[in-house]
């Protein structure tokens, strides 16, 4: 079989690094377009710290959250009641981190659990993890925190939207108690722009764009993996620097014909998001407003891209930009403040069907 080994990233390593080598003072949003290879960076990455860091990773990709229990449940990891655990049952937040390992999820027992569902307040899980977190840096190791896809939990409430608790936890653990370093990655651009504009967040956090490769870093990739010239540059122009996406062209014996079916593919999922919306019409929620989706107005959005790869973000209007990035053609960057394609095969794409 063949295996596809974790390639660069030299630079956004060197720079998370930099940050856990201090002590924690900001929130740090990891941030890009889908498939850009932000999951794949974090835990390269965490293979490479050294053993006083323990990093309690959490991906909600995968888990269904549909209420504030369920959210909890995703956060904790229980502490199996094996026979031989029964006899040593882990009491103390001290026995409970003695076997932790580099990796992890948040370790708890039946206790603990008890008192964090309790009364559905999140306080009681926050002051637990601190606790935890506390008797980790006791032990003389760093606790790092790393939440994957949190914009998940959506508009989960507790009283008011569970994020703004998960915020004010965070800019405690950071700024407040410098107890743990807190990555939040997300690969939702409209979630990363709520994140920007939100002022209880202002200064209290940094954001790390994850792009996909660069032509150079995209090129020593395929040039690893044994590409002709020619196989490089057809690659690069129809995959761009989108890592699945290159990994997908490496795996197949016609180079070519590969790439040429996923635009071929785009293509024709695009032109049936556009059919649909100009036959049937569509509806967008934008902060708990609806509002229709005109066709006329998509096409104006995407004959942006004609020309350009980037705009800038005040070239669009906004329920276009809402419902193309929801669609995920598009990527939006609100800390640059532009607007691209989620990857090359989308703005190749766009301009055929511009055409
Ligand atoms: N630096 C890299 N080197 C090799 N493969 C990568 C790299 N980054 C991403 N990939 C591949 O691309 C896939 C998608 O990346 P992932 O990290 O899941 O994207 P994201 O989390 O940004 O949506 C991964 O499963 C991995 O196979
Ligand atoms: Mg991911």
């Amino acid at each position: 079989m063949r295996r596809i080994g974790f390639h660069n990233r030299e630079k956004e390593i060197k720079e998370i690094k930099n940050l856990l080598d201090a002590e924690p003072s900001l929130i740090t949003f990891v941030y890009g377009p889908i498939n850009s290879g932000k999951t794949a960076l974090i835990k390269h990455l965490i293979e490479q710290l050294p053993d006083d860091y323990v990093i309690f990773y959490i991906n909600l990709r995968t888990k269904f959250l549909a209420s504030y229990d369920d959210f909890v449940e995703s956060l904790f990891e229980m502490e199996l009641e094996t026979e031989e655990t029964n006899r040593k049952r882990k009491e103390t937040l001290k026995e409970l981190i003695s076997s932790i390992t580099k990796v992890t999820g948040i370790p708890i027992n039946r206790e603990f659990l008890d008192y964090v569902f309790k009364d559905k307040k999140p306080k009681n899980a926050f002051s637990y993890i601190i606790k935890l977190f506390e008797a980790v840096r006791d032990s003389g190791k760093q606790p790092v925190l790393v939440l994957d896809e949190l914009q998940k939990i959506g508009d989960v409430k507790v009283n008011g939207p569970l994020i703004y608790e998960l915020f004010n936890f965070f800019i405690d653990l950071t700024k407040e108690l410098h107890l743990a370093h807190v990555f939040v990655i997300s690969s939702d651009s409209l979630f990363i722009e709520r994140v920007y504009s939100e002022a209880m967040l202002e200064g209290r956090c940094r954001y790390l764009l994850v792009d996909d490769f660069d032509c150079e870093t995209a090129t020593t990739f395929l040039e690893k993996h044994g590409f002709s010239d020619d196989e490089k540059a057809t690659a690069w122009e129809y995959c761009g620097g989108k890592p699945v996406c290159l990994i997908e062209v490496v795996n197949s014996e016609k180079k070519e014909d590969k790439a040429k079916e996923m635009l071929m593919i785009r293509i024709s999922e695009m032109k049936t998001i556009l059919k649909r919306v100009k036959e049937l019409g569509s509806e967008i929620c934008i902060e708990d407003k609806s509002y229709s989706v005109r066709y006329a107005e998509l096409i104006d959005a995407l004959k942006h891209f004609a020309e350009r790869e980037v705009i800038d973000i005040d070239e669009m209007d906004e329920i276009s930009t809402t419902f193309l990035v929801k669609k995920n053609v598009l990527f939006v960057d609100p800390v640059r403040g532009v607007i691209k394609p989620q990857s090359r095969l989308n703005l190749h794409a766009i301009r055929e069907l511009m055409n």
